[in-house]
């Protein structure tokens, strides 16, 4: 049976932060996602380079207006945040499990579409307080070497885009390691080099189960052999590399506050534009047929505040959720390892 989150009965998050209160504000009802009509699609645009002074000053305002916005407001940036706590620490049930499973998006094949639901209505809702129709959140593109740290605008201390708990030694202009383990800092190797194989090695494999990870089926709670190629390395290292200052990994390198550092979205953005490039990587099959996985679902708030609800089967073409990634040159496509 597919995966649906019982959102209507939360509990805490048990966190490395502590118990933690993640669940949303009320809900009435849910209604079902309908894919918007679309004019021209949104263009996502790389974070480290072509983007205009203006179009980073349209995201730190409306990232600020989030942040300013009461607490208990479904669209503000903390609630937000804890959408990620809610989907990743464990909150919910499966709807319908009475053995009280619970609903979680990593390690398994929910992780793609996920988190790609949770950015499309971000990014509505980030649009709808910014007043252009045609903005569009950006991606740091980690996978290319002008995108190999961290983008400066998310550096500067006055910025809504700043995050203090970010770990310092890796402050713009530090190049970051793909797989970094959370120790080395000095290399004796060519870093960008090795980023490039590493980014081969993970994009260049057949079988969805191998990228996108395991189809959960319902009962079942995740393994961490159950994850994707990507998701391993370096999704999660790249949130590491950001959160190993405090001694729970706040804000980055814990579920439960991940998503309160604006660059998690830039960050995983670019997840998501590389589950796009490798379903068009050659001889690759595409995305898992299984129906469980396609009829699995998530609960988000749009832009009007109503709750949605959005199946796996709905996020799977980029362009049918109304947007599309700018092409950037994939310089790691065929280096061997
Ligand atoms: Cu839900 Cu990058 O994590």
């Amino acid at each position: 049976a597919p995966l649906t989150p019982d959102i209507f009965n939360c509990h805490m998050a048990k966190t490395p932060g502590g118990i933690k209160d993640c669940c949303p504000p009320q809900i009435g009802k849910i209604i079902h996602f309908v894919p918007p009509k679309i004019q021209q699609p949104y263009v996502r645009r790389p974070a480290a380079h072509l983007m205009n002074q203006t179009q980073i000053e349209e995201l730190e305002s409306g990232i600020k207006k989030l942040k300013q916005l009461d607490e208990g407001d479904p669209h503000s940036f903390l609630h937000q945040a804890k959408i990620h706590c809610a989907y990743c620490d464990y909150v919910y049930n499966q709807l319908g499990s009475i053995t009280e499973t619970r609903f979680g998006v990593h390690s398994n094949a929910l992780f793609f579409p996920f988190h790609r639901a949770y950015l499309y209505f971000f990014e509505r809702i980030l649009r709808h307080y910014i007043g252009n129709p045609n903005f569009a959140i950006p991606f740091w593109n980690w996978d290319s070497p002008p995108g190999m740290y961290m983008p400066e605008f998310y550096n500067r201390p006055s910025s809504s885009l700043y995050d203090h708990l970010r770990d310092p030694r890796h402050d713009p202009h530090k190049l970051i390691y793909l797989n970094y383990n959370g120790k080395t800092e000095d290399h004796s190797f060519d870093v960008v080099d090795c980023n490039l194989r590493w980014m081969n090695d993970r994009m260049q494999v057949q079988s969805p189960r191998s990228f996108l990870g395991r189809v959960l089926k319902a009962g079942e709670t995740p393994n961490p052999t159950d994850m994707g190629t990507i998701e391993q390395s370096p999704h999660n290292n790249i949130h590491d590399w950001l959160g190993t200052k405090t001694p729970h990994f706040e804000d980055m390198g814990s579920f439960y506050s991940a998503a309160l550092d604006p660059l998690f979205y830039a960050h995983h953005a670019n997840i998501d534009r590389l589950w796009n490039i490798w379903k068009t990587l050659d001889g690759n099959p595409k995305d898992h047929i299984d129906p469980d996985w396609l009829n699995s679902s998530f609960v988000f708030y749009d832009e009007n505040k109503n709750a949605v609800n959005i199946k796996v089967s709905d996020c799977l073409d980029t362009e049918k959720l109304g947007y599309v990634y700018q092409e950037v040159p994939l310089p790691w496509l065929h280096m061997n390892k």
